[in-house]
């Protein structure tokens, strides 16, 4: 039951639609007054009328009933009070029939969405830079499949450019085949950092790097071979990264992939009159957009970033007619984005309109951050080892006669690492702090994973009975009720705005709200009926901490 319906369905104001007022209504913070507000500021202008009392009219004129039992005017705003048993009686039932489900729906039939996220680069560290990236692209991925959405993941692999012919050169002259088989990316990345401190001292070696580049993309056997092991050793590496944090993917069709899809833009570009000269470079004049020019063609020929992205575009649609196209990238690529969005609005593509850029900000470590030119890089891997391995300090601390000590400590490290990344609003910049991250008591997720321990443990002493119906709600029950009631909504809109930490934070008020709850009112010890109310008050609380986690891609351990 949509109660923000009924009360929308049943407001009398004069020039507004049904779905005009479902809009206009909110839910207050302080419930003291109503479970419900509608405010009518915005209304004085076309009713001509002081706020408070077109808020007086529209209350006196509101027929209650069973479910809005009472309505009053206060400054300008109508409140509603609902029958409280009954809303969480139905909230109950609804959780506690959809489980799993509940939250998801059909929003998205019929529609697909490309989600391009991770991103990692070929023989280059998966850095903590890196970690956003991955795992909002993976919640926004898991949210859009929730909603019904038909979604695309996609790993937009960072697979040609100039980096493999030195990668190639450095390999010929210091590298051996065992050494990096065993040490994997990290064994390529340390042949790059070589390069670029031999090249400083023999900046011959760039000429020879860049003929090695040549020779790939003129197929050359063997540097074609060597290239191809660098890309199965680094995605055997990042793949088993890509399981810690339960990320998946369609397709992993990466830059390369378009090597042979660029020409068709190119012509296309020139047929349209949409390239100039400029200094024996292509490019697109967006001059007039206050944007410098998007280069396609470089003098000497080769394409660049930005003419790869074009054919992307491209290419997914014609691939795939989505309805959006997603890409999750940092925002210092923002100008990349915005011009080659603007070139394809040029070229005539309606669907440009239908990208987006999900942009967020950088995270660094709080001992500094990196820059893999130097090798002074920070490993997505250590990282997420060092937490898995703080959780089994803390656990075994807390918890020592736990079983299945390894397993959960894996599930509560991994938990952080995501949660780490994903609980600020995705623009900002954070700073990773693994004390901060694995805060019992602080807005994590091990806090949260601890509080369904705490449910799940409740549930387990409090045997099978159960009820959805309650004689009366107290306050801290109606807060839980509300905050379930609350989460479809709370998911659409995480995902028309692309902010996964929407869920995140709301993970964490549910799990406060459940903690108030339980050491404020008894559960086990109370009369029959409020015991099997408030059991399955606990229920549906850990069936939807369990949903938002699972999107986020953090799993819930049975005990702590
Ligand atoms: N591989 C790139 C990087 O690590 C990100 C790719 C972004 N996606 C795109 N379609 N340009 O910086």
């Amino acid at each position: 039951m949509d109660f923000k319906r009924h009360i929308a369905a049943r407001v009398k104001a004069e020039g507004l639609t049904e779905n005009d007022i479902y809009s206009m209504i909110e839910l207050p913070p302080n419930t003291e007054m109503g479970d419900f507000a509608l405010p009518c500021f915005k209304l004085a202008k076309t009713m001509r009328k002081a706020p408070a009392l077109i808020a007086q009219q529209i209350a006196a004129d509101y027929q209650t009933d069973g479910i809005v039992g009472e309505v009053s005017a206060v400054n300008g705003y109508v409140n509603f009070k609902i029958d409280r048993a009954l809303w969480a009686k139905q909230t109950l039932e609804e959780v506690l029939s959809a489980r799993e489900k509940y939250g998801s729906g059909e929003d998205g039939e019929g529609k697909t969405v490309c989600i391009e996220y991770s991103s990692v680069n070929i023989a280059k560290p998966f850095h903590i830079g890196h970690l956003s990236s991955t795992v909002i692209g993976s919640a926004l991925y898991k949210l859009h499949k929730f909603l019904g959405y038909h979604a695309v993941a996609i790993n937009h692999l960072g697979d040609y450019g100039t980096q493999f012919g030195k990668l190639i050169s450095a390999y010929k002259r210091w590298g051996s085949r065992e050494e990096i088989e065993k040490g994997g990316l990290r064994a390529l990345n340390a042949l790059y950092v070589r390069f670029h401190e031999e090249a400083e001292k023999e900046p011959s070696l760039n000429d020879e790097a860049r003929a090695f580049f040549k020779k790939i993309e003129d197929k050359d056997e063997e540097s074609v071979a060597l290239f191809e092991w660098f890309k199965e050793l680094t995605l055997k590496d990042v793949g088993k990264i890509y399981e810690l944090l339960d990320v998946h993917f369609d397709s992993w069709a990466g830059e390369s992939f378009y090597i042979d899809k660029m020409q068709p833009v190119i012509d296309e570009l020139r047929e349209k009159g949409l390239l100039k000269e400029s200094e024996g470079a292509q490019i697109v004049d967006l001059e007039a957009y206050g944007m410098p020019p998007c280069i396609v063609l470089r003098s000497d020929g080769a394409s660049l970033y930005a003419t790869r992205d074009l054919a992307t575009a491209i290419y997914r649609k014609e691939t795939y007619d989505f309805y959006k196209s997603l890409y999750v990238v940092a925002y210092q690529q923002n100008l990349h984005f915005k011009q080659f969005f603007k070139v394809l609005e040029l070229m005539g593509k309606e669907w440009a309109k239908d990208l987006v850029h999900v942009a967020y900000g950088m995270v660094s470590l709080e001992d500094g951050s990196m820059s893999s030119r130097k090798g002074r890089v920070v490993y997505l891997e250590d990282v997420i080892n060092r937490c898995i391995e703080k959780a089994r300090g803390i656990i075994a601390e807390k918890n020592p006669s736990l079983e299945n000590k390894d397993e959960i400590a894996k599930t509560v490290g991994v938990g952080a690492v995501i949660f780490g990344a994903l609980y600020n609003n995705k623009i900002k910049d954070i700073t990773f702090s693994y004390d901060k991250v694995l805060n019992f008591e602080g807005e994590t997720s091990c806090y949260v994973q601890y509080t369904c321990a705490r449910a799940h443990s409740v549930l387990e002493k409090g045997g099978t009975a159960r009820s959805c119906t309650a004689k009366e709600v107290c306050p801290q029950e109606f807060e839980i009720v509300k905050q379930l009631a609350e989460f479809p909504a709370m998911l659409r809109d995480a995902l028309d705005k692309y902010e996964p930490c929407f869920i995140a934070r709301y993970a964490v008020d549910l799990a406060q709200k459940f903690n108030k709850f339980y050491f404020d009112c008894s559960i086990l010890n109370a009369d029959e009926d409020t015991r099997a109310f408030r059991l399955s008050l606990t229920e549906a609380t850990l069936v939807v901490l369990k949903n938002a986690l699972s999107l986020l891609g953090i799993g819930v351990p049975e005990k702590m």
